[in-house]
Parts: C-alpha cells; structure tokens; sequence
C-alpha cells in the first residue's frame, strides 16, 4: 500500500472514531416542530440536548421571523403553549440554552380551532 493511502486510512480512522465519540457523549440540541397546533388549545413543545435555563421564541413567520412570545427561565425539557396565535398564522420556535445554543424548528401553521377564546 502506497504510504499516502496508509495515511490517510489513519487519519480518516481517527476522524470516524472523534465523530463516533462526540455522538455519544452529547445528545444534540435539537426542538421538535409541533406536528398540528391548534388554536387555542394547548400544544405540548419538546426538546432534547442543550443546557437549562432555556429561552423559548415564538416567531413568525418562521424560526428566523420576528419574534412575536417569549418565555425564558425554562428548566425542563417540555413547555405547554397556549398557542394564542391566529389560525393560519405561519411560525417557527427558537429555543436559547444557557450556552446561547440556539436550536430551531422547522415552519408550522396554527390549524383553526372551535374557540379563539384565548386571543386578546
Ligand atoms: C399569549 O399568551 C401569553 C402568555 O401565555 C401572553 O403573554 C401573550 O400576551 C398572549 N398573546 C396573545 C396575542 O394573546
């Protein structure tokens, strides 16, 4: 074998084995899109990796929009949102860890509900 092919096995060996390591030992932060929000009802918004406290943005039209709610000071891996935004409106979550990660959904759209009770 050519000695620069041996070289290369090596470093490629260790650049695999550093990918490997860094996988299992962070979970990667990540926020998951909320698959059917509905207006007004409350929707469960999960999140996995990343360090506590967290910050939380709604924003519109998506994860790079205008921030329209804010919720900091999150310490668990879960928050209920009211989901007070109309129906048909187009957002995106913005989740801030403690190390200023920032983890980002993919677009959604609020689905019409049968109350719009909770819009000011
Ligand atoms: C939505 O609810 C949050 C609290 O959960 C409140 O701060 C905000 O003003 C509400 N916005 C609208 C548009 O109703």
């Amino acid at each position: 074998m050519p000695r620069s092919m041996k070289n290369f096995s090596a470093s490629t060996f260790v650049a695999l084995a550093g990918v490997a390591y860094a996988t299992a030992s962070h979970s990667p932060f990540e926020i998951n899109t909320p698959s059917i929000p509905i207006e007004c009802v409350p929707t469960l918004i999960t999140w996995e990796g990343g360090l506590a406290p967290y910050a939380l943005v709604i924003q519109v039209p998506d994860a790079n929009g205008t921030p329209v709610q804010i919720f900091s000071g999150l310490r668990g891996h879960d928050f209920t949102w009211s989901t007070n935004l109309t129906a048909g409106t187009a957002f995106g979550l913005s989740l801030i860890d403690n190390k200023r990660d920032v983890a980002q959904s993919a677009p959604a759209t609020v689905f019409p509900g049968t109350s719009s009770s909770c819009l000011n």
